[in-house]
């Protein structure tokens, strides 16, 4: 056994024999032992314009999850590699839709509504629907721009098809004045668009995915909040439920949050709902506010805590030795097409 010490020694040796050769950005859901080594801390959407900017490093180690090294490799150059600590970091979200599912999807509604619709793919996603929307000229979002894009959408076409999550979707078109009852939900494993109205009507098409980790967050939760800290703050992901962003002060993405709570008075008091690995280190670094997770019985997304430290050394050292593992490499045509979906976001943002 390999002491702590030990392999933060071997990671900071490649990092700085290698220098800006090296690119390591880190997910703000990653663990304390890897983001210690990041070179930036970002959201998916800071991430993936830094990975479009990077023109130096020849490696880019993706502290993160698979779809994000995935959208990394497709905004870098072909001499530029990128590579994932763990394979086995998926998002359990991004699994929910897959193209063969999306493909008959679509069929299936472009009978219902003729040409009416554009499709938008969370970043959460992999890159084969990525480049499905790019294709049918549909773009990408993030939690951070998602109001942005979805007004974009509907200024092209009249309805949209929003992919994987379904609780981002529902959330932002509602922010945006679109009643619930204008919205449907496709379910990709019985093939079957749930809606009671008029299908004229339908302006919102919500895949049925959801995160499985901001899915725990329940109305439960929240009245347990209010009840034992009257004066508490809500502040959630909108990845969880209508409801729950109903019920609580605010909701945004992970940046929204890490700002809100920086701009936070001193003694202000802060319940949030979003993954465990960030809320305690928003606690640690606020030991002057009064922070609380939502659920404290929640666990850290385990698919983003598969990078730890053991791996990151591991994957470093294959590189610096030309012996690389964990290559991330998105098909060509498959990456043509995601790029232009990701394109027609990063424009925008
Ligand atoms: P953001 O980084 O866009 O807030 O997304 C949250 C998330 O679940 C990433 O996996
Ligand atoms: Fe996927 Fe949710 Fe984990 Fe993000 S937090 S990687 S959306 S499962």
């Amino acid at each position: 056994e390999m002491s702590v010490m030990e392999l933060e020694e071997r990671v900071r040796g490649v990092k700085e024999r290698m220098g800006s050769r090296l690119f390591l950005p880190g997910h703000h859901y990653q663990k304390d032992e890897v983001i210690q080594f990041a070179d930036v801390r970002g959201d998916s959407l800071k991430l993936a314009q830094l990975s479009a900017e990077n023109r130096d490093a020849e490696s880019i180690v993706f502290c993160g999850v698979h779809f994000m090294a995935e959208t990394a490799d497709i905004l870098t150059t072909n001499d530029q590699k990128v590579y994932l600590p763990d394979m086995r970091a998926g998002c359990s979200m991004a699994d929910m839709a897959d193209i063969n599912q999306t493909e008959k999807a679509w069929d299936e509604l472009m009978s219902l509504f003729g040409d009416t619709i554009m499709p938008l793919t969370y970043v959460n996603s992999t890159a084969a629907i990525k480049s499905f929307v790019g294709k049918n000229e549909g773009a990408t979002v993030t939690s951070s721009n998602a109001e942005k894009m979805v007004s974009w959408a509907f200024s092209q076409k009249e309805r949209i098809l929003f992919l994987p999550d379904q609780h981002l979707g529902r959330n932002t078109a509602y922010n945006l004045g679109i009643p619930l009852e204008h919205m449907a939900v496709w379910d990709p494993i019985l093939e079957k668009l749930n809606y009671e109205g008029n299908l004229e009507d339908v302006k919102v098409i919500l895949w049925k995915g959801h995160c499985s980790v901001h899915e725990n967050f329940t109305v439960h939760n929240i009245q347990q909040v209010r009840e034992d800290y009257p004066d508490m703050n809500i502040i959630v992901h909108p990845e969880c439920r209508r409801e729950v962003v109903a019920l609580s002060d605010d909701a945004g993405s992970t940046n929204h949050i890490i700002k809100t709570i920086e701009a936070a008075p001193s003694g202000s008091e802060w319940a949030i709902g979003t993954e465990m690995n960030l809320v305690n280190r928003i606690i640690q670094e606020h030991p002057d506010k009064h922070i609380i997770s939502l659920n404290p019985s929640m666990c850290p997304c385990l698919t983003m805590n598969r990078i730890d430290l053991p791996h990151l050394a591991w994957c470093l050292e294959s590189i610096e030795k030309g012996e690389p593992h964990n290559v991330i490499e998105v098909e060509k045509d498959v990456a043509v097409n995601a790029k232009k979906a990701l394109d027609r976001m990063l424009e925008r943002a």
